[in-house]
């Protein structure tokens, strides 16, 4: 943990965090742990992206995860379904359970994985296909569905969840790529639950939206938090404070502080955290 001291500078400010001896600051467990990492250290080659970290996230729990471009949000994030894996720089050591057990085991399927742990972009990805077929690509390949009704049946569940159904009834084969960017995104979360997943992790999920289709996806994650877990990476303050029940603080590819999220925005404990939230650090 000696490298980890060095990236955090000492400040003098009294009742405020000075030395941070390699421990994160406030509490990094859940209620509910259901998705448990464990000194997670991440390696691009010769960068050291992620730095020992360790952060439980609950059943039914939204934790956002906030910090300065490059501080390695996007890079944990993947840690959690084996997105790193397609990297071939990339290494990643510690432990990540879900449910009690390794997600990196060698027996785990990371195709499966990511059923279980669904991953929205920061950039609505519809695949080049219809709207429905973006939805029923997931159950088709994990042989969900027995027959053409019981697919049906998940598409439409999936778009109502998603809060898209209505905009879409009719013209479910048309091309995903024809709808608008709001859309897309939720056609994209559509097709992540679609599948069942147990986490639903979203790496800035609305920075490419206008507030009318960014307030739709917050409603949307405060109904799905009722039966996901739910990791939000965002740089809007306003928007970890509108979803988030936690709020874990990433700098130079440290956890420096993890607490509740009302906690984080009116008395951070680490000067890090109050100079990234007041916007000192940006
Ligand atoms: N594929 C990669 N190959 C090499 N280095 C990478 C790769 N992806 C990320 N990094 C490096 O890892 C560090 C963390 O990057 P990461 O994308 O996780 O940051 P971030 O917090 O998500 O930033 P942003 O807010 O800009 O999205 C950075 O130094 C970045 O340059
Ligand atoms: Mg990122």
């Amino acid at each position: 943990m000696a490298a980890a001291n060095e990236a955090f500078p000492r400040t003098g400010l009294s009742g405020q965090q000075t030395t941070l001896g390699g421990e994160t600051v406030g509490s990094i467990r859940s209620q509910n742990p259901f998705m448990v990492a464990e000194n997670v250290n991440v390696h691009y080659g010769d960068i050291h992206a992620i730095r020992n970290v360790s952060l439980e996230i609950g059943k039914r729990e939204v934790i956002a995860l906030i910090g300065p471009s490059g501080c390695g949000k996007t890079t944990f994030l993947r840690c959690l379904n084996r997105m790193n894996d397609s990297i071939e720089s990339a290494r990643v050591t510690g432990q990540i359970t879900l449910d009690g057990r390794d997600i990196y085991r060698k027996q785990q399927d990371p195709v499966a994985l990511r059923a279980r742990v669904g991953m929205v972009f920061q950039k609505p990805n519809p695949f080049p296909k219809s709207i429905y077929d973006n939805v029923a690509y997931g159950p088709r390949i994990h042989g969900l569905a027995a027959d053409r009704a019981q697919l049906d049946d998940i598409v439409h569940t999936s778009l109502e969840r998603a809060g898209l159904l209505k905009e879409v009834r009719d013209r479910l084969d048309e091309p995903g790529l024809s709808l608008s960017g709001g859309q897309q995104q939720r056609l994209c979360i559509a097709r992540t639950i679609a599948v069942n997943p147990e986490v639903i992790l979203m790496d800035e999920p609305c920075s490419a939206l206008d507030p009318i289709a960014t307030a739709r996806i917050e409603d949307l994650i405060d109904e799905l938090c009722e039966d996901y877990a739910i990791v939000i990476v965002t740089h809007s303050m306003q928007q970890a404070a509108r979803v988030s029940q936690r709020v874990a603080y990433f700098h130079l590819g440290l956890l420096v502080e993890v607490d509740e999220t009302n906690r984080i925005f009116t008395n951070p404990q680490h000067k890090l955290t109050e100079d990234y939230i007041t916007g000192r650090i940006g």
